[in-house]
């Protein structure tokens, strides 16, 4: 994270975990605590299909600064695409990011780099934030080629976004061998490393400034023990939290700490 001006994202994909009512719950208990923390703290939840809606328009009510993203998304306008869900249903749910090419999508629903950038396309048409993630496998890491294969996805998702519609991208770096109750999270330098080889390949496709406005997040167990070596690192601009930010205890140790130590 550069500069304290910076904003922190900070926010959790929720998988498929939480029923809309559960969803609602957790979230209504989460509107006190995020009303205390700072602007410069951007928070965000991405739950399930079903509660999206229902917790976008409690944020509303509330006059919530939580953004909202899904999970998925199709890229098609309409179509004969039985159990998907296109661009427009998801902007009518008051969802602002489409999650875009998770690793488990990418190893469960065959979502290729192809896909992704197909998906990325279709959210920055219809005005919608994709936060594209990506990132290595073991297999990369020990053959030391975590860099380039992450530089590769990155390039890969943006064919043909312009650098006009890289001020809605986010990017998301969540090594596989991180994520999940079996995960081992990346050391703060190796993520530093990543995170760095994302940034250039950003300004090999744009430009440096390009590179540096767009938020890079660090995802894959993080957790209340790891977070601040992790966000303190210079290219690490949000940390996208699973397991960690589940309860509604966790999620905001996190947030008011993280607001705490480096907004006050
Ligand atoms: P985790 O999940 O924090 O539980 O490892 C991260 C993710 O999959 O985004």
């Amino acid at each position: 994270m550069t500069g304290t001006t910076k904003k922190i994202w900070v926010g959790s994909n929720w998988k498929m975990y939480k029923t809309q009512t559960e969803s609602v719950q957790f979230c209504e208990a989460m509107c006190p605590v995020m009303e205390q923390i700072s602007e410069h703290i951007q928070p965000f939840v991405i739950p399930s299909i079903t509660s999206v809606q229902a917790v976008s328009a409690l944020f509303r009510q509330k006059n919530s600064r939580c953004l909202t993203g899904v999970q998925n998304m199709y890229p098609e306008e309409e179509g004969p695409y039985t159990g998907e869900i296109s661009p427009r249903m998801v902007a009518e749910t008051g969802a602002v990011l489409v999650e875009i090419g998770h690793s488990e999508r990418r190893q469960w629903f065959h979502e290729t780099d192809e896909l992704v950038n197909r998906k990325t396309l279709a959210a920055l048409n219809h005005h919608l934030r994709p936060l594209i993630c990506v990132g290595d496998q073991l297999f990369h890491k020990q053959s030391q080629c975590s860099a380039e294969i992450v530089a590769a996805q990155v390039k890969a998702a943006l064919l043909q976004v312009s650098q006009e519609q890289m001020a809605s991208v986010l990017i998301a770096y969540e090594p596989v061998w991180a994520i999940g109750e079996h995960g081992i999270p990346a050391k703060p330098e190796h993520a530093q490393q990543i995170h760095a080889a994302i940034r250039q390949a950003l300004t090999e496709l744009y430009d440096a400034g390009t590179a540096a406005q767009t938020p890079l997040l660090y995802g894959g167990s993080v957790n209340l023990t790891n977070y601040i070596e992790l966000i303190q690192q210079n290219d690490i601009d949000g940390l996208f939290v699973g397991r960690a930010a589940w309860t509604i205890q966790g999620f905001s140790e996190l947030l008011r700490n993280l607001d705490q130590r480096f907004h006050h």
